[in-house]
């Protein structure tokens, strides 16, 4: 990996004309996380490859190293980790810092909780930021103790319960990081841990629990889904292949189809629905998306993604889709910019608080490309055909503002410039040379 600057990174991105190729994007963020947290924790050697070697990931693979996994990097993309068992965790000789990554810290403290070690989780100046309280509140009822800065942000202390009690929690707020956190502390509980999920949000932890070989029973009922787990049952390795991530194919799909005369196609791409509200939404502006070699990989749907130019309409993107596409909308707003008409996005308030406050972000962002956008509380309305660009983009440390803006260069009458492109490694290392490889233009 390359050492880290120190100092702002800007890229501009240049008008281009047909983007063509075939590629393919890193692993699934959500899963490459998830898969390094349950081999930790299994008995045995996990092998896994397609795993996404990005910082928030690496910072993951390092948490479950001090707490004390083995984790090895055989190949590119290919790691092997050897657990430690139910309750097998250590108390880290030094603090776990999570960069920039909200999934790596709410996950890991679920995972630490039911253990009677003692953690300090840090981050960077983003996640610092980002509230905590919808974990540690789940988290205290199996014992847990905290001691956290400003009421419930890093950097924190955990204290794992020293007599952990199992749980039944139901989500106040439509979040993976919370029931997943809840899971996996049901993992060293004793008895019946239960989550009940009122907005069905990705499934990835629950699917890959039971790959793990983890009792996990799922009843879906009038209120909601209602996940179960019974705690201190071991977990079994096993092999694990990691699909594309939609979140990342997101990025180049979008800029095939605001891209004259574009043809590309993205190959293996977790297709899981509760990922693909993108998809839906695009093919109703009018996108023209076909998914080809449908198949299954990593116990997921994949397939392969054939983009086409297309003339995008306006479209009312309704609230009870956000989960499904909940990283997804800052490169929506690009696609919609470039739409004939309004498009309207509802159901947006965890927006306000992912890696920056991105309603906030891609508005501004939008105005300063000459893009007319108006937002409330938990809506967005961004309204097209045309972005003139012209405009630099302050991207807050957010990689995936960074990176839609780069997109809209592609296309708009001007270049469009983001103010730091660092935090792409975050999530997508080798966009800017993908992007170039089809046609772009960022520099
Ligand atoms: C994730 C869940 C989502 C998403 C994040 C990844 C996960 O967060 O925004 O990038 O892997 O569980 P919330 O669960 O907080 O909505």
């Amino acid at each position: 990996m390359n050492a880290p600057h120190l100092s702002p990174l800007p890229l501009t991105s240049n008008r281009c004309s047909a983007l063509k190729g075939r590629l393919r994007v890193p692993g699934d963020k959500s899963m490459s996380h998830r898969a390094l947290m349950l081999g930790a924790t299994a008995i045995g050697v996990t092998k896994v490859r397609g795993l996404l070697e990005a910082e928030d990931v690496i910072n993951t693979a390092n948490s479950m190293a001090a707490l004390g996994a083995k984790v090895e990097r055989t190949n590119p993309g290919e790691w092997l980790v050897s657990g430690t068992g139910a309750g097998g965790f250590r108390s880290p000789e030094t603090p776990l810092d999570f960069g920039n990554s909200g999934t790596g810290v709410r996950l890991a403290l679920g995972l630490m909780a039911t253990t009677p070690i003692d953690a300090t989780c840090i981050g960077d100046a983003s996640l610092s930021k980002r509230p905590m309280g919808r974990v540690i509140k789940p988290l205290e009822l199996f014992g847990a103790k905290f001691d956290a800065a400003d009421g419930g942000k890093l950097p924190l202390i955990i204290h794992g319960a020293r007599h952990a009690v199992p749980v039944e929690y139901t989500l106040p707020v439509a979040s993976a990081q919370v029931k997943s956190a809840v899971l996996f502390a049901g993992l060293n509980a004793p008895g019946r841990t239960t989550v009940i999920e009122p907005v069905r949000t990705r499934d990835h932890s629950e699917r890959m629990l039971k790959a793990f070989g983890a009792k996990i029973e799922i009843v879906e009922k009038e209120s909601g889904r209602e996940i179960s787990i019974e705690g201190q049952h071991e977990l079994k390795a096993l092999s694990i292949d990691v699909p594309g991530d939609p979140s990342s194919a997101a990025f180049p799909m979008v800029a095939a189809l605001i891209c004259e005369g574009s043809e590309i196609v993205i190959e293996n791409i977790m297709l899981n629905p509760t990922r693909t509200g993108l998809i839906d939404t695009l093919i109703e502006m009018g996108g023209d998306i076909a998914i080809e070699n449908r198949r299954t990989g990593g116990g997921e749907d994949v397939g392969d993604l054939r983009v086409r130019h297309s003339k995008l309409k306006g479209v009312r993107v309704p609230p009870e889709r956000a989960p499904s596409m909940i990283d997804e909308f800052p490169i929506l707003s690009i696609a919609a910019s470039f739409a004939e008409g309004t498009t309207r996005m509802e159901g947006l308030q965890e927006l306000r608080i992912k890696e920056s406050d991105r309603l906030a972000a891609v508005e501004a962002g939008l105005h300063a490309n000459g893009v007319a956008a108006r937002s409330g509380k938990d809506w967005l309305e961004v309204t097209g055909p045309i972005a003139p660009g012209g405009g630099t983009v302050v991207t807050h440390m957010d990689h995936r503002i960074a990176m839609a803006f780069l997109v809209m260069g592609v296309a708009s009458r001007n270049s469009v410039t983001v103010d730091d492109s660092r935090f792409i490694m975050t999530s997508f290392p080798g966009f800017t040379d993908l992007m170039n490889g089809l046609g772009g233009a960022i520099a």
